[in-house]
């Protein structure tokens, strides 16, 4: 019966002016449902969702998430409204004219696609304004981190979040999951009495007796800015309008970290004008979250490598700050144009940290992601995607997380540092105030900017720029500014004595400390050394400054990189003990790469037997990545 059913709403949608739904045409990877995003099944071009209301609730014992997705639609004239799922058990769907009246509907779930999930095609009349959507979770959820209390600081209690940003908001909320649309959301809540609850989203500052929250984020956002996390947290206010969730065992090394975060906003504040997000707090999740940083609006969430004990990592809370202007406010119309988001953010922290800490600082900073990039671009040109290195991307068919490479970051970066050194920086500051004013609250492609530029910049300074090579081009063009560090030569040099075999931490080296150099130089040091180099000079330097016990968690994924590629098996112990631990996938991956690129074959079984213990603390973005690594 119910096949009949849907059958006659499928032909009824045929005969309609919207984009019918039919067995033939189910909308799959290869076309375009709107016309632009292609990592999206719904037809927001027809009808889109203003506003979400969520009533979740949060269930650990089953690591379920029962929800209603209330969906407020726009004036349109459709017999069909399509939503993006992945791995959701969908339950019932309901229409309203108003809020409290609700009828049961049809929907049809379109085939499974690896990559973009399912269509939810839900049957509509012209005057539905109401679309609530019944659901759960399931096992395959992608964005969801469930987590044993044994994974957190704390020990006692589980806790959980979201990752959404690329494509996995679908994956916990049944939505039109596409940049392209920007809503506003509130939701109810429920976790179990004795955690907290907080939301991109206006947050509670203490726990509430029955574990029932409410939240609204007012301003409207894309649908990737959705994010959610529970555990046993405290606030801890850091100024007027910011502060940090954590852990209670973590809130005095948070502290001390992040003392200077309201300079930071007003830095931010004094280079782009006015923050528009009210509320700029932080939130420390546990070890496992894949990135190092994530900008949901109002709450960046955070992982605790950032907590170095030495404020060494803050350009992470810099940039993802800046993201509250650059991603934000203004945000990429699809994946493909992505250094939208990720270029305009790193050229942003670096001004912000030049505010803060001078110029000498943020020279090093952008030199250090100057030397990544161009390791990008020399692997990029022999990959099977030489196209990847163009800023605007071709992702059709691809996961959007393939384009997450430092191309949009830190070639977007120096577009614009090439752009601020040809008109000055004073007029590229007024240009770039502007183009952030005009465009607030609103998502744009990278034509959309090109021409904005033109009109602004280029046309009214009569300046011509090789702006069409910088971004549909590969490579890097030659009128990149080029920066230069002495102390960072120092260590390049340094290291290459070591490479040619001279022991160079005997004589004036001798008593050298870890704290003669900041952590960008030594960076620098570790990063120049050779794969030739000796366990015996790896294992001194060790013994001498520490890299794999101690500080910074990025230099010791950059050590331990070089422990495997050097076949040093003595640093073995504590480079395992690194990967069980942290989850940020920038930091683990390069070790477990150089595992599966090894000569010998020890290697990758123990990177292997590593993963097998370890991905119980891995989010599905890492541990997917990582199994590709180890076994594709
Ligand atoms: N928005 C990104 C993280 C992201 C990008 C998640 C694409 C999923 C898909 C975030 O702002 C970011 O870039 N984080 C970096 C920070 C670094 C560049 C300072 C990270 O996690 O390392
Ligand atoms: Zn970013």
């Amino acid at each position: 019966m119910k096949k009949l059913l849907i059958a006659a709403f499928l032909i009824g949608g045929l005969i309609t002016s919207c984009a019918p739904i039919t067995k033939d045409s189910q909308p799959t990877a290869s076309i375009e449902p709107n016309g632009i995003d292609v990592h999206t099944y719904s037809n927001t071009k027809e009808i889109r969702t203003v506003h979400l209301h969520l009533d979740l609730d949060v269930n650990f014992e089953n690591h379920t998430i029962y929800g209603i997705a209330r969906h407020e639609m726009n004036p349109h004239t459709c017999d069909t409204a399509v939503f993006d799922i992945k791995g959701l058990a969908i339950n019932k769907v309901t229409l309203g004219k108003e809020k409290s009246k609700e009828k049961e509907t049809e929907y049809v779930i379109g085939e499974d696609d690896e990559l973009l999930g399912q269509s939810l095609a839900v049957k509509i009349t012209k005057d539905t304004k109401y679309i609530n959507i019944y659901y759960q979770t399931t096992e395959k959820t992608e964005a969801l981190d469930w987590l044993e209390p044994s994974l957190t600081a704390g020990k006692k209690h589980p806790y959980m979040y979201t990752q959404g940003q690329a494509i996995l908001t679908r994956s916990w909320i049944p939505l039109q999951d596409t940049p392209m649309n920007r809503i506003s959301y509130s939701a109810d809540v429920k976790v179990p009495a004795g955690l907290l609850a907080i939301m991109s989203a206006s947050n509670p500052e203490k726990k509430s007796a029955n574990g029932m929250y409410h939240f609204e984020m007012k301003q409207r956002i894309p649908a990737y800015l959705i994010a959610l996390a529970v555990g046993d947290m405290e606030y801890t206010s850091l100024g007027d309008n910011c502060g940090v969730y954590s852990e209670p065992e973590l809130v005095e090394a948070c502290e001390y970290e992040f003392a200077d975060l309201s300079k930071m906003i007003e830095a931010a504040e004094s280079i782009y004008g006015e923050y528009r997000w009210d509320q700029y707090d932080l939130v420390i999740l546990p070890y496992s979250f894949p990135f190092g940083g994530m900008e949901n609006p109002r709450l960046t969430f955070a992982n605790p490598t950032i907590i170095a004990g030495d404020r060494s990592m803050t350009s992470v809370i810099a940039h993802e700050l800046a993201h509250s202007w650059s991603g934000n406010l203004v945000t990429n119309a699809t994946w493909n144009d992505f250094w939208l988001n990720e270029g305009f953010t790193v050229y942003f922290e670096n001004r912000i940290m030049e505010k803060l800490y001078g110029k000498e600082s943020a020279d090093i900073l952008a030199l250090i992601e100057f030397q990544d990039l161009e390791s990008e671009l020399d692997r990029m040109k022999d990959s099977d995607h030489p196209e990847d290195s163009q800023l605007k991307l071709q992702l059709d068919l691809r996961s959007p997380d393939d384009g997450m490479t430092d191309i949009p970051y830190i070639k977007g970066a120096f577009f614009l540092r090439t752009l601020e050194a040809a008109v000055g920086r004073e007029k590229f500051d007024v240009f770039l105030k502007g183009y952030f004013d005009a465009h607030a609250f609103k998502t744009i492609t990278t034509e959309d900017f090109v021409a904005y530029l033109n009109k602004e910049l280029l046309k009214p300074n009569s300046i011509s720029f090789n702006t069409k090579e910088w971004i549909y081009e590969t490579g890097l063009p030659d009128n990149c500014v080029t920066l230069k560090s002495d102390r960072l030569d120092k260590m390049k040099n340094l290291a290459g004595r070591v490479n040619k075999g001279e022991n160079v931490f005997i004589g004036s080296l001798a008593n050298a400390k870890r704290s003669d150099f900041i952590s960008q130089e030594w960076q620098t040091f570790i990063r120049g050394l050779e794969p030739t180099i000796s366990n015996e000079t790896m294992n001194r330097i060790d013994d001498q400054f520490k890299f794999s016990t101690e500080g910074n968690p990025a230099l010791k994924s950059d050590w331990f990189h070089l422990a495997v590629k050097s076949g040093n098996k003595k640093l073995r112990p504590e480079a395992a003990a690194y990967l069980k631990k942290i989850g940020r996938r920038w930091y683990i991956e390069s070790i477990y790469q150089a595992c599966r690129d090894s000569e010998d074959p020890d290697d990758l079984v123990w990177g292997k037997s590593v993963f097998t213990e370890a991905q119980k603390n891995y989010h599905f973005v890492s541990k997917n990545t990582i199994q590709e690594i180890l076994y594709e």
